[in-house]
C-alpha cells in the first residue's frame, strides 16, 4: 500500500471522526451482509416539511437569474421572516439588518462562532453530557475545554470549579432545551446562567434547535438577556420544520457579535441557494397549527419510546421533552456502549450510546423519536418477544 508522506493535522487527530460517521459505516456493512438493523439513534426528522415549503422551493427554483451566488447575509426578506418568527414565538424584537444572520444549519454556526471569538488556549465551558460538536469546534481552534454537569431535573449548570478557573473562561456553550437529557430549563435557570456569565464575563452561546418540541411555550436565552449583551443564540429549522437535510439555521445576537460571525462565515461559504431561502421564508410563516401538530406527534411517539426503554429494562427520568428518550442502561452492563452493541447484536436495534455525549452520559442510552408509531410499536413487540436473550 502506498504510504502518504503528508499526515493529517494535529487538530484533526485529536478531534477524530464523528461517532455516527464511523458507526453508521459499520452498520451499513452489517446490512450488506443481510442483517436487518433498525436505526433508532439519529435525530433526523422522518416527516416531510410543510407542502408550502416544498412549493416555495419548486417555484423559486424556476425563477430566472437566481442560480448565482447569494448574499453572505441572506435575503433581506429571509432576515425579516426570521425576525418576525422570533417576535411571534419568543416575544423578542430583533433588527433584521444587523442582529440576525441566516446560516446553513446551526452546526456550521458553532464553527463560525469558534473562529470568530476563540484564540488558541482560550477556555470554553461545555455541557456534559452535550452535543459533541461543542468540544470539536473548540478543539479545532486550539481552545481548552472544561466540562460542567447539570442538575438532571432542572438543567441548572453545576460548576465545581474555582472562581479563578471560571474567570479564565471566555465562552460557555449551553443548550436549552437540552439534548440528550430532554430537560427544559425554566426562566429562573436561564437567569442564573446569565448572571453567572456576567459575573465571569462569558459569552453564552445557547444552541436552541429543540424549543418547538416541548410542551411549554418556546424558550430562548434572549428572554433573559433582552439587550443581547453577552448572549449569542443559534436556532434551526432542522427539527422545528422537518428540514434537517435542507440546512437552514440562524444566529442572533448584538450587531457587533453578528459582524464578527459574518466575517468568519464569509470566508467559509458563499451564501445559501435562493430557492432554499424562499422555502425557509415559507416555513417561518407557517401558522401555529404546524407547531401544535409537531408537538403532539412527538408526545405520542414519546409514550411509545418510554415503553420501549422500559421493555429493555432501562430507567427513564420522567418529564423529558424534545426529540429523544434518554435512559439509564440496566444493571449488569458495563456502559451504554456495551448495551448499544448488545442491542444491535441481539435485537437488530441501534440506539446511541450516551457516552458519545460525554462521560456523564456513560451509563445512558439515547433513543430518537424520528420514527413512526408503527415502527416504535414493532420495536417494542420485537424486544418483548426476545426479552430473554436481551437480559
Ligand atoms: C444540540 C444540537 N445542536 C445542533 C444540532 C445541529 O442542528 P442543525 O441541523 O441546525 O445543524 C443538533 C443536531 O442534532 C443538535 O442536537
Amino acid at each position: 500500500m502506498r504510504m502518504n508522506k503528508v499526515k493529517s493535522s494535529q487538530r484533526i487527530n485529536q478531534t477524530g471522526e464523528y461517532y455516527f460517521s464511523m458507526r453508521l459505516r459499520q452498520l451499513a456493512e452489517l446490512k450488506l451482509q443481510g442483517h436487518d438493523i433498525l436505526n433508532l439513534a439519529i435525530g433526523s426528522p422522518d416527516l416531510p416539511p410543510a407542502p408550502e415549503v416544498i412549493s416555495a422551493m419548486q417555484s423559486a427554483s424556476a425563477e430566472q437569474n437566481i442560480h448565482g451566488y447569494q448574499s453572505y447575509q441572506g435575503l433581506p426578506a429571509l432576515r425579516s421572516a426570521m425576525g418576525a418568527w422570533y417576535a411571534h414565538h419568543y416575544g423578542i424584537t430583533l433588527n433584521p439588518t444587523n442582529e440576525i444572520l441566516p446560516l446553513m444549519g446551526s452546526k456550521e454556526g458553532l464553527m463560525h462562532i469558534a473562529n470568530a471569538f476563540l484564540n488558541v488556549n482560550d477556555t470554553v465551558l461545555i455541557p456534559n453530557p452535550g452535543y459533541p460538536a461543542y468540544k470539536s469546534v473548540a478543539q479545532m481552534v486550539g481552545a481548552n475545554t472544561i466540562y460542567y454537569e447539570m442538575d438532571p431535573m432542572t438543567g441548572e449548570a453545576i460548576f465545581d470549579h474555582s472562581d479563578h478557573v471560571l474567570d479564565e473562561a471566555k465562552m460557555i456553550f449551553v443548550n436549552y432545551p437540552h439534548m440528550p437529557t430532554g430537560v427544559v430549563a425554566s426562566h429562573d435557570v436561564l437567569r442564573k446562567m446569565n448572571e453567572k456569565a456576567r459575573k465571569h464575563d462569558w459569552i453564552v452561546v445557547n444552541d436552541n434547535p429543540y424549543s418547538f418540541l416541548t410542551d411549554v411555550a418556546p424558550v430562548s436565552m434572549l428572554q433573559v438577556d433582552t439587550h443581547m449583551e453577552n448572549t449569542i443564540e443559534l436556532n434551526s429549522l432542522s427539527k422545528s420544520h422537518n428540514m434537517a437535510g435542507w440546512r437552514v439555521g440562524m444566529v442572533v445576537s448584538n450587531p457587533e457579535y453578528i459582524s464578527y460571525i459574518l466575517k468568519a462565515r464569509s470566508n467559509m461559504d458563499s451564501g445559501m441557494f435562493y430557492g432554499l431561502q424562499k422555502a425557509a421564508i415559507a416555513a417561518l410563516e407557517l401558522p401555529d397549527s404546524w407547531y401544535h401538530t409537531l408537538r403532539t406527534t412527538y408526545q405520542s411517539r414519546r409514550k411509545l419510546g418510554v415503553q420501549l426503554m422500559q421493555a429493555l429494562g432501562c430507567h427513564v427520568q420522567p418529564g423529558q421533552q424534545g426529540m429523544f428518550v434518554w435512559a439509564l442502561v440496566p444493571q449488569g452492563f458495563e456502559d451504554g456502549y456495551q448495551f448499544s452493541d448488545h442491542l444491535v447484536d441481539n435485537a437488530g436495534i441501534f440506539m446511541a450510546p450516551g457516552g458519545i455525549f460525554g462521560t456523564a452520559g456513560n451509563q445512558h442510552i439515547r433513543l430518537s423519536l424520528c420514527s413512526t408509531e408503527p415502527v416504535l410499536q414493532n420495536a417494542i413487540h420485537k424486544v418483548s418477544s426476545i426479552k430473554k436473550s436481551l437480559s
